[in-house]
């Protein structure tokens, strides 16, 4: 997957023109340069919509345009080929969150996470059985499967299916297929897919007057062991909101990353007076300082609608880049942050 991009110089020119910290409100910020998610959310708030209307509205558009393989169907097929898709959407007026993991057969996941906020009394919806709740729901039942994932996994299988995810299981999981079965004695070994399909989208929201909304969709990652959930379905993890402090969402290995809640600290940070920046930074140094290179970045915003990004410096991530829409331009913003 093509990880690091060149940026267009025009717009290398056009971020590093722009002072930093005099956004206003609104403001919509996405993780990855998935623009038209920048726009359509934009344009949500623009016609009056609220910021989940905004934040369902722009991780959907990722869902439909398969956002870099990595978002909605078609992408990351697990170890039997099949995609899931996890999304989160949460209300940071309320706290309220609707989560679906594991979701199968149905495309648009951050819709029925909301669904799971508005409908229910639950959080958290997983497998099989969202999918029923979304079918009952109205969501159309579909196959997630394209030529593409097809391809993804017979290529897998063909290399032994490399990378792996099983540990401490025989037969050797670093050279087979399986299946396995857990082994007696314990063998560490490294995870080899550091730099691979952990794109998610990450969506923060602000209107005018402070409300604030974050939401996440992804297919998790590629050839996960079915029913694996990583941090994007997870509050505090893939994502938090507070209308009273600021919003965070996170991606990259969201195996290592859900163990940190780093969007709950970054909103605590900033609750706690950090500017957006150093809460961002401060949620990768606490991952960092267990994992030194975790592939991840965080995106952080404030309720004054002030921004910013931090990414741990790892093979593969040296920048990071993602999106912003707000009243200074009619288009969505570009922007970058290097890696520490
Ligand atoms: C973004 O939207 C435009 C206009 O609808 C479309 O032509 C383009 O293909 C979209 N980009 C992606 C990456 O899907
Ligand atoms: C997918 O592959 C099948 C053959 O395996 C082919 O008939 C079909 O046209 C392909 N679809 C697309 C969208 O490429
Ligand atoms: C948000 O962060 C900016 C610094 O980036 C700071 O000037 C502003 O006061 C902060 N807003 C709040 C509500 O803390």
């Amino acid at each position: 997957m093509r990880r690091v991009r060149l940026l267009p110089l025009h717009v290398l020119v056009l971020t590093s023109l722009l002072p930093l910290g005099r956004e206003a409100l609104p403001v919509v910020i996405n993780t990855w340069p998935f623009r038209n998610a920048s726009a359509a959310a934009w344009s949500v708030l623009q016609s009056g919509g609220s910021v989940l209307d905004a934040v369902e509205e722009g991780c959907a558009r990722c869902e439909i345009e398969q956002c870099d393989g990595s978002v909605g169907y078609g992408g990351s097929p697990d170890e039997t080929g099949e995609t899931t898709l996890d999304a989160m959407i949460m209300n940071g007026d309320t706290m309220e969150v609707g989560a679906v993991a594991d979701l199968r057969r149905i495309k648009n996941a951050i819709g029925v996470a909301r669904a799971v906020m508005e409908r229910t009394d639950h959080t958290l919806l997983v497998g099989e059985s969202a999918s029923v709740f979304a079918e009952n729901m109205g969501f159309i039942a579909e196959d997630l499967t394209t030529n593409k994932s097809v391809n993804i996994f017979s290529q897998w299988l063909k290399g032994n299916c490399q990378p792996n995810y099983h540990k401490n299981v025989f037969p050797d999981p670093s050279k087979s297929c399986g299946p396995y079965k857990p082994r007696v004695t314990l063998e560490q070994r490294r995870r080899q897919d550091n730099m691979l399909s952990h794109d998610t989208i990450g969506m923060i929201a602000i209107d005018q007057d402070g409300h604030v909304a974050a939401g996440t969709s992804t297919n998790g990652l590629t050839h996960k062991i079915p029913g694996r959930v990583g941090d994007s379905p997870i509050v505090g993890a893939g994502a938090y909101a507070d209308s009273s402090a600021g919003a965070a969402a996170a991606t990259g290995d969201g195996d290592v990353m859900m163990r940190f809640l780093p969007s709950y600290l970054a909103v605590e940070l900033m609750r706690a007076g950090a500017d957006p920046s150093a809460a961002c930074k401060a949620a990768i140094s606490r991952i960092k300082r267990h994992h030194s290179e975790f592939f991840g970045a965080i995106i952080c915003a404030n309720t004054t609608g002030h921004y910013a990004a931090a990414c741990n410096k790892a093979p593969g991530l040296s920048q990071f880049r993602y999106m912003v829409s707000n009243s200074e331009s009619n288009t969505p913003l570009l922007k970058t942050v290097d890696c520490f």
